[in-house]
């Protein structure tokens, strides 16, 4: 169970470099031995959380993205740099996968589709510093939620010219990066699910 890693970006931009950063994870993933799951977040319908919008049921594709992730024991995120922060969609999509589901006998608690998950992060900004201060607004998130964080990270910068047409990242560095990240995730997922 430990090696199935769910990959998701925090943005659905159609040209997305956290879309691309995640999709060239899932392959050194699947490389490492991983079953890989690329969660795209398009894909889902979700509104902008409102209490008295979840008060009349939880939307369907927030119960399906709650079971995806519940699914999974080791997660990468690919989190996005806005104003310095990480993505109102990762924060919408957090606050509505954490809060809980009325009756339903593993969400009552909303925080554990979380807690004891092994998160690992990543991002990606055609800047320098490659989104990395959106990895320190996201950390204490999750550790609040109970995941438990790896503590290697990544922050791909000038990611305009990082990824190949095929999509794979071009310096061998980069994704010696990405590994380490991913090995960290397993060993630990390993650990904690074995
Ligand atoms: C940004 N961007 C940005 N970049 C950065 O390095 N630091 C920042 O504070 C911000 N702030 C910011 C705010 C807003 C509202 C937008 C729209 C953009 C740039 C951003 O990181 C860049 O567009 C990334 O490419 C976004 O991620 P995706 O969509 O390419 O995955």
């Amino acid at each position: 169970m430990h090696n199935q890693l769910l990959v998701f970006a925090g943005s659905t931009r159609q040209q997305s470099f956290n879309r691309r950063l995640a999709q060239a994870t899932a392959a050194i993933a699947r490389e490492a031995g991983a079953q890989v799951t690329l969660l795209e977040l398009s894909d889902f319908d979700i509104p902008m959380y409102n209490a008295d919008l979840e008060a009349q049921g939880t939307p369907a594709d927030v119960l399906r993205l709650k079971q995806i992730l519940w699914e999974h024991p080791a997660w990468v995120i690919c989190a996005p740099e806005y104003n310095g922060s990480y993505t109102a969609l990762l924060k919408n999509t957090i606050d509505w996968a954490s809060s809980p589901v009325k009756g339903h006998p593993d969400w009552q608690d909303g925080t554990r589709p979380f807690r004891g998950k092994v998160a690992g992060m990543l991002s990606a900004s055609p800047g320098a510093l490659g989104g990395l201060r959106s990895q320190s607004h996201l950390a204490p998130l999750l550790i609040n939620l109970e995941c438990w964080l790896a503590p290697q990270a990544f922050a791909l910068g000038h990611a305009g010219s990082a990824f190949d047409d095929q999509g794979a990242l071009v310096q061998p560095a980069h994704r010696d990066r990405v590994r380490a990240v991913i090995d960290q995730v397993l060993w630990a997922a390993g650990r904690l699910h074995p």
